[in-house]
């Protein structure tokens, strides 16, 4: 049976009808990539209100790395459950809250000792992320980069880069965040090219020493190791490692930001390990939980243990049911060989991506890590101008063809495969064919200047 099964048309009425309710009673401020209001959802595919079946390959955004309900999350869930639901970790503690700090722990980076803080939210894990590294300084100032995004809260707006629709309207934000270049190749903000850059962005953090904030009053640096809604960019070999060469010289802490990254996304459980560089501090979330909110802030534990008791914390940081889901989806990922899943993805992905570059000459860049993967789509190759109407109208005609795919970049005009990597080959394959229908149909529909001609 195929996957993908449209019998109304696209939003149907049972989900139209949902929408007037939500306009009438939910602000427009939360956006929507699709208008499908989902009825169930199993592995990598949701079923709508209306019995329309499609693939997801968008994950909750990153949220389902082990897909939607998987039967060994959900009887955990369900275990779970016949116990006791919340407690509040700071008034009862309980043993799952400290499993997956151990597991954590584990996992990331570093054989040095660790701790691992649990919160709710991809912007509370990083809140949390300053505080302790200020704590552990005593000195005030962040560094983050261009296109970076972490989290929509007063703190986490501060290190976001992108200002509309996420910043404008809602400043005044923190102040001592300061922003650099990030090693965004495709549109280097220097005008160079890697590798005879010599990863010049990187250097510029020294340079940012002179002339925007003083090394020592500089508490951390806060990248992504693979840019999530900055568009899936993933930056060269050198570029963490020298980064982390000029925050230990200065007394400074790397705080990996792996909210979108983490956990199986780039074929490692976090993507810096990629660039042989062990952060002071890592933040995680999204697919942490197995599809409950779960979101983690995990490091050395000398500099987790700065903020004094009752200095961290949280009503619901941690809860029973998503401490159980965790443990569950970690497992998961190794009995089911996510990681090498992700790679494999990622490369199948990167294949046909190409190929399709080739004949639309509106694919300006195919790039990612492992199963974290994205086109980048421009006007023509030569121009490199962004298009973000195509890239609009390529995920309206996938959801329209029963594939879910969700957009991004500063610009707008990045596609981003985000797909649960329990996903079949078959799925897979289907799934991609859609893109390629998408992207024939809007070539035909949008004109650009040239025709294709491969741009790198
Ligand atoms: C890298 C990164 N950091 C932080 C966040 C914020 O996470 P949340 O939406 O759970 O607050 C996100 C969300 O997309 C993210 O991608």
């Amino acid at each position: 049976m195929k996957t993908i099964q449209i019998q109304t048309e696209i939003p149907g009425p049972k989900s139209r009808a949902l929408m007037q309710r939500r306009e009438a009673a939910v602000p427009r401020g939360p956006y929507h990539a699709t208008p499908i209001f989902a009825a169930r959802s199993e592995g990598a595919v949701i079923e709508d209100v209306d019995g329309n079946r499609y693939l997801d390959f968008a994950g909750g955004i990153g949220c389902l790395n082990t897909g939607h309900r998987p039967p060994e999350v959900d009887s955990a869930i369900r275990a779970q459950l016949e116990k006791y639901l919340h407690l509040c970790f700071s008034v009862t503690p309980y043993e799952g809250y400290v499993a997956v700090a151990e597991k954590l722990n584990a996992l990331a980076p570093g054989k040095f000792a660790k701790k691992t803080l649990l919160v709710n939210s991809g912007a509370e894990a990083l809140e949390n992320a300053v505080k302790i590294a200020r704590a552990y300084t005593k000195r005030p100032a962040v560094i983050v980069f261009n296109d970076a995004f972490h989290g929509r809260t007063m703190m986490t707006l501060a290190l976001t880069s992108k200002t509309h629709p996420y910043k404008s309207g809602f400043e005044p934000f923190p102040g001592d965040v300061y922003r650099i270049p990030y090693a965004y190749c495709y549109r280097c903000s220097y005008g160079l090219t890697y590798p005879s850059c010599k990863v010049a962005c990187a250097n510029a953090l020294e340079d940012a020493f002179k002339r925007l904030v003083a090394p020592e009053s500089v508490a951390a640096v806060i990248a992504e190791p693979v840019l999530g809604e900055g568009g899936f960019i993933a930056p060269p070999k050198e570029f963490f490692s020298t980064i982390e060469s000029i925050c230990r010289t200065h007394g400074i802490l790397f705080v990996a930001d792996e909210v979108q990254s983490g956990i199986a996304r780039t074929g490692k459980y976090f993507a810096i390990e990629h660039y042989d560089v062990e952060p002071d501090l890592i933040t995680s979330a999204k697919s942490l939980g197995g599809g409950l909110p779960l979101a983690a802030v995990t490091g050395r534990a000398e500099i987790m243990d700065a903020a004094g008791v009752g200095g961290l914390g949280g009503t619901f940081g941690g809860n029973p049911l998503s401490c159980a889901s965790a443990l569950a989806a970690l497992d998961l990922i190794e009995k089911q060989g996510l990681l090498a899943r992700s790679t494999q993805l990622g490369r199948k992905f990167a294949e046909r991506a190409k190929s399709w570059q080739k004949t639309f000459s509106m694919i300006g860049d195919v790039r990612g890590l492992g199963g974290m993967c994205a086109i980048e789509l421009v006007n023509d190759a030569a121009s490199r101008e962004p298009n973000a109407e195509a890239t609009k109208k390529i995920a309206e005609f996938c959801y329209q063809h029963g594939l879910i795919t969700i957009t991004a970049g500063t610009y707008g005009n990045v596609m981003r495969i985000l797909v649960p990597l329990v996903v079949t080959d078959e799925q897979f394959n289907e799934g991609l064919g859609v893109i390629e229908s998408a992207l024939a149909y809007v070539s035909s529909a949008v004109p650009h200047k040239q025709l294709a001609t491969s741009n790198v």
